[in-house]
């Protein structure tokens, strides 16, 4: 079947159905949790994850899993792949994404946001608005990189990190798996995998 589920009934999802709608593909159902509204942009909201699968034996093949939460993305992505569904990608037409980086699957790429030459972005990423990600970077599996956030080249991100709004990376920096980037930080030296770090420059919390 063409039409897509979406998993996700929240703000992010909304951004993304209308990524996916620039892009002429059409959400027949978002998968929210149990609470969620009843639509979401005009999309009918199915409340469970029991729905993935529902909808899966009914013959829908494509989803796109819009969930903000870096841990909860990846595990549902899991769940729907067992499954046998395809992750589809949600970028939109305003963005700009070179010819030589590379993009997984069922990553989003928001309006404004710039990936420059020879750039990877892992499966299930996010690249919010604005964000830019320059020449050579590798942004690992399930990252979330927040609007106007700016990584530098060749910068190194793991799989599952959060960087906060308005991060500012310096060029060659290497930032762990499941690292946490305070919002509006300036990051001039590698960061520990599992480590929350903020501020200008950017510390480790427990170096604060
Ligand atoms: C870094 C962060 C994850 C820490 O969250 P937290 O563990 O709940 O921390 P708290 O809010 O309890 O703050 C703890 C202290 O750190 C300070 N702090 C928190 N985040 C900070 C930041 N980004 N820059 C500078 N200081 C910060 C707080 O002011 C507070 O200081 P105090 O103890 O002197 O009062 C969070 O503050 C943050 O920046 N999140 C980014 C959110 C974001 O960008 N979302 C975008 C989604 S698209």
């Amino acid at each position: 079947m063409k039409e897509l589920v979406l998993v996700g009934a929240g703000g992010h999802a909304k951004v993304c159905i209308e990524l996916l709608r620039a892009m002429g593909k059409h959400v027949a159902f978002c998968v929210g949790a149990k609470g969620s509204p009843q639509q979401c942009l005009g999309i009918p909201v199915l409340e469970g994850d029991e729905h993935i699968t529902r909808l899966r034996s009914q013959g829908y093949t494509r989803i796109f899993i819009a969930i903000g939460c870096n841990q909860i993305r990846n595990r549902l992505a899991d769940l729907a792949m067992k499954q046998g569904y395809v992750l589809e990608n949600a970028i939109s037409p305003r963005a700009v994404v070179s010819p030589s980086a590379k993009i997984g699957h069922g990553v989003a790429v928001m309006a404004g946001a710039v990936i420059n030459a020879d750039a990877t972005v892992g499966d299930l990423s996010i690249v919010n608005t604005g964000a830019s990600i320059d020449h050579d970077c590798i942004i690992g599996r399930a990252v979330h990189i927040s609007p106007q956030t700016a990584l530098a080249g060749n910068v190194q991100v793991g799989d599952s990190a959060f960087l906060g709004i308005g991060t500012t990376v310096v060029p060659e920096i290497v930032i762990g798996h499941n690292a946490v980037i305070g919002a509006g930080s300036v990051v001039l030296s590698h960061i520990l995998a599992g480590a929350t770090a903020f501020g200008v420059p950017a510390k480790h919390i427990e170096n604060k």
